[in-house]
C-alpha cells in the first residue's frame, strides 16, 4: 500500500457502541503503524527503560505489524496494543515487541489476542516453528497460551525465556486485515 492512499489519521468510525471494543488486526493504515511505534516507545523506552529513546531495529524493515485498536463509545479509535512478526528462515517465524497500553492491560485479553493473531497469521504463511524471547515475568501468561520454554536466556541484560508456540492451538488465519475482537476468538486445537 503506498503512502499516497494510506490514511494519516484514524478514519471515521463505522459504528459507535455503548462500550469500548478492541479489534485485533494487521496494521495496514499509516496511523495504525505510527501509533504502534509510539506505543512501543512508551512501553519499552519510557516505562521499562529497555531502550533509551527509540526501540526501532533492523527487523522493523521486514516485520509485519499487528495492532489492537480500541473504539471508544464516542467512536474515536486508538492503538492500545501491538506486536510484530517476521520470518527468519523458511517456516521459522518470530514474534517480538509485544506491548499493551497500561490502561488496556488485563481488561479483556488484548495481549492474548495479539499473540493469537501473530501466531495464526504466521501459520497461514507456512510457519512450522514460531518462537519468541519472552520477558521472564510474562512466561506464565505464555504457558497458559500453549507455549513452552526452550531455554532461559538473557536479552538486553534482562532475564527472558526462549519460548515456542504449540501451533496445534493456533489454526491459520488469513483474514488478518479484518481480524477479530479481543476476547471473542476462542482458542482451539487444530
Ligand atoms: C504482557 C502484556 C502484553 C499482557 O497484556 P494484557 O492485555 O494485560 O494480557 P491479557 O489481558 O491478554 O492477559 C491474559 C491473562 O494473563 C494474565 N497476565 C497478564 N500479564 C501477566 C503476567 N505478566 N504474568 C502472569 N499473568 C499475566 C492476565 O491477568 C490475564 O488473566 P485473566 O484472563 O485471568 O484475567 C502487557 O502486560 C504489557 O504490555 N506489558 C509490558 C510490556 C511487556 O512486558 N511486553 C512483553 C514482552 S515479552
Amino acid at each position: 500500500m503506498s503512502d499516497v492512499v494510506e490514511k494519516a489519521v484514524a478514519p471515521a468510525p463505522v459504528s459507535a457502541s455503548s462500550a469500548p471494543v478492541v479489534r485485533i488486526k494487521l496494521a495496514l493504515d499509516k496511523w495504525e503503524r505510527e501509533q504502534a511505534r509510539q506505543l512501543r516507545r512508551e512501553v519499552f523506552c519510557a516505562e521499562q527503560g529497555v531502550f533509551q529513546d527509540d526501540d526501532t531495529d533492523a527487523i522493523d524493515a521486514i516485520a509485519m505489524p499487528i495492532v489492537a485498536v480500541m473504539e471508544a463509545p464516542d467512536g474515536s479509535r486508538s492503538v492500545v496494543g501491538t506486536v510484530r512478526i517476521h520470518e527468519s528462515a523458511p517456516g521459522v517465524w518470530h514474534g517480538s515487541r509485544l506491548a499493551v497500553a497500561q490502561h488496556a492491560r488485563r481488561i479483556g485479553s488484548v495481549g492474548s489476542g495479539l499473540i493469537r493473531l501473530a501466531v495464526c497469521t504466521a501459520h497461514a504463511h507456512g510457519c512450522h516453528t514460531f518462537l519468541a524471547q519472552v520477558q521472564s515475568q510474562n512466561a506464565p501468561l505464555f504457558r497458559r497460551l500453549h507455549w513452552q520454554t526452550l531455554a532461559e536466556i538473557e536479552v538486553h541484560g534482562r532475564p527472558h525465556h526462549q519460548m515456542q508456540a504449540d501451533l496445534a492451538f493456533y489454526p491459520p488465519i488469513s483474514d488478518g486485515e479484518r481480524g477479530f475482537l479481543a476476547g471473542q476468538r476462542e482458542e482451539r486445537a487444530a
